[in-house]
């Protein structure tokens, strides 16, 4: 349709025939808008009440005020994984051997980028030959081997980060050297959060990397008749603070074990309340110093945790057993959302970032 500029002088009014149909195709667009608004807003409101907007500080709650810990017990000895699969077979568990969460420590086999990185590396080929267990399934790693004590690992200060092709510049060797191993590390500051049923007293875990038990909990053996027993089962009644406190258990990078002073919890067990025993600052200076995949974590969890908005947990966004983060675009767009993504920008071009963390040590 040609425009309207050669109607005559300035000021003309178009012709009757084009108003009509305008306004005829914008009242279906008003009409079909305001559907999808009321629609929307019925979804977001029963979905998320009340909103994080209308949230003040005065209705900020202690974390740490239900339930109970483990703290000054003995940690059970948990249902090791192979026995749940031994009834559950389903698509998204037979996948878990490929999850991040069971790959966090693994074989250090040949084919792994950070074996193939330091084969390149001259110089550190007898320290390689002792090396018998990977820490970090994405972008960084550190070389492990087994202690001599029962559920313990040796870690070396030498630091894998991966680029395109692992080459010998994929390694950094901090000042303090390359080869010590160190007996101690990896039990007092990396365990808790990266192998299974970590014990205060003897530092032990009982499984490496993650089994069922650190989200699951112990699963009582009548849950096979009654399913909503178990955490995080579909039809289960667990409170989405008793959930959350599961991922925070692990997912807090900034936090303190006041029973240890480790920077993970002591003797969690899944149902417990985390925050009885982990101080976290849920301050918003203590937010904005993060990276966005850190930040978003500790803003939901605050949510939850300490403003008592339970509408969303990181089950609403995260699939984990298939890693999936696809529910996630169907959610409305608001405030927080520009964490990670950019005001303005379509939402397919996500910024890259970098992501460090202290207690990680990348
Ligand atoms: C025992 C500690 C622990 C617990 C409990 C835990 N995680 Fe993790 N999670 C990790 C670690 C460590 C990694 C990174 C593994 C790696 O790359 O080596 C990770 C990775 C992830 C990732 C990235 C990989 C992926 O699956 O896309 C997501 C998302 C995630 N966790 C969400 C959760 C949620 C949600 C919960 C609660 C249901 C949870 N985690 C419970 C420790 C834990
Ligand atoms: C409080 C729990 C916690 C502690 C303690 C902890 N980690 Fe982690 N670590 C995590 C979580 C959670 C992730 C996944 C974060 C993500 O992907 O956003 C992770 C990821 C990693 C990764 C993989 C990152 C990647 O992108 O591949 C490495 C390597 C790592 N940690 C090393 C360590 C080391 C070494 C220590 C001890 C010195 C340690 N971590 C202590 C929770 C912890
Ligand atoms: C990092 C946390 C985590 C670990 C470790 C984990 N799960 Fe899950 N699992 C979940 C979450 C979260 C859900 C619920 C998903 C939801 O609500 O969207 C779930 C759901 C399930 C379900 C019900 C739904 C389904 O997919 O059939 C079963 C059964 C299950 N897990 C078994 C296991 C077994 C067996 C293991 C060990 C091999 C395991 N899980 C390890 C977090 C975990
Ligand atoms: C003797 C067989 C058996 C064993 C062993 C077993 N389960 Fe189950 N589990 C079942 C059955 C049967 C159900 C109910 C049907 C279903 O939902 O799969 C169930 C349900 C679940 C659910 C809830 C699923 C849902 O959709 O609500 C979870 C989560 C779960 N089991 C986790 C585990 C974990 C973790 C272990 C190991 C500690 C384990 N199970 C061991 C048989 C078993
Ligand atoms: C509003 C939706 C949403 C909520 C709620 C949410 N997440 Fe995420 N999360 C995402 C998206 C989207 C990504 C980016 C995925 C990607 O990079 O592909 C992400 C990334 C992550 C990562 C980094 C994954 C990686 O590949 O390194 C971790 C770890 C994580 N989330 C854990 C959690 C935990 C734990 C919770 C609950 C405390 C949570 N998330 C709550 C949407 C959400
Ligand atoms: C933790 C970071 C993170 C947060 C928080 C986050 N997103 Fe995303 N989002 C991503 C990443 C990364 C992608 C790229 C695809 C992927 O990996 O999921 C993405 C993709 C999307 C897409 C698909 C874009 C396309 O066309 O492919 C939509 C829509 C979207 N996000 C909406 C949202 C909304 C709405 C929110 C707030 C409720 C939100 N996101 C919060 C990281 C995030």
């Amino acid at each position: 349709m040609v425009p309207n500029q050669h109607a005559g002088s300035a000021g003309a009014s178009p012709s009757p025939l084009d108003d009509s149909r305008l306004s005829g195709r914008s009242m279906l667009l008003v009409r079909a808008y305001a559907i999808a608004v009321v629609l929307v807003s019925a979804f977001v409101i029963a979905w998320n009440a009340p909103s994080i907007e209308a949230q003040t500080a005065d209705q900020l709650s202690d974390p740490a005020a239900w339930g109970d810990d483990h703290v000054d017990e003995k940690l059970p000895m948990f249902t090791e994984g192979g026995e749940c699969l031994f009834c559950h077979r389903t698509d998204s568990i037979t996948r878990w051997n490929r999850n991040r969460h069971q790959r966090t420590m693994r074989l250090a086999t040949p084919d792994e980028p950070a074996m193939k990185a330091l084969a390149n590396f001259e110089g550190l080929e007898d320290v390689a030959e002792e090396i018998g267990l990977l820490l970090g399934a994405k972008e960084h790693a550190r070389y492990m081997k087994r202690s001599a004590k029962y559920g313990q690992a040796e870690m070396l200060p030498i630091k894998f980060n991966a680029n395109e092709e692992p080459t010998a510049q994929s390694i950094s060797v901090p000042e303090s050297g390359a080869r010590e191993w160190d007996a101690a590390a990896f039990a007092e500051r990396c365990a808790g959060c990266h192998a299974s049923g970590v014990d205060r007293e003897t530092l032990a875990y009982q499984a490496v990397a993650h089994d069922c038990f650190v989200c699951h909990g112990e699963v009582p053996t009548t849950h096979a008749a009654n399913p909503e027993e178990a955490l995080f089962s579909k039809t289960g009644k667990h409170s989405p603070e008793v959930l959350t406190a599961i991922c925070a258990s692990c997912h807090i990078r900034t936090g303190t074990s006041r029973s240890t002073g480790r920077p993970y919890p002591t003797n969690f067990v899944p149902g417990d309340n985390v925050f009885k025993d982990f101080e976290v600052d849920f301050s918003d200076e203590a937010i904005d110093a993060l990276n966005p995949n850190d930040a978003h974590v500790l803003m939901n969890i605050r949510d939850v945790a300490v403003r008592g908005l339970t509408g969303e947990t990181c089950m609403t966004c995260h699939d984990i057993h298939d890693q999936s983060t696809e529910a996630h675009e169907l959610l409305k767009t608001r405030q927080d959302c520009y964490v990670c993504h950019e005001e303005g920008v379509r939402k397919s071009d996500v910024p890259q970032v970098d992501v460090h963390s202290a207690v990680c040590e990348y």
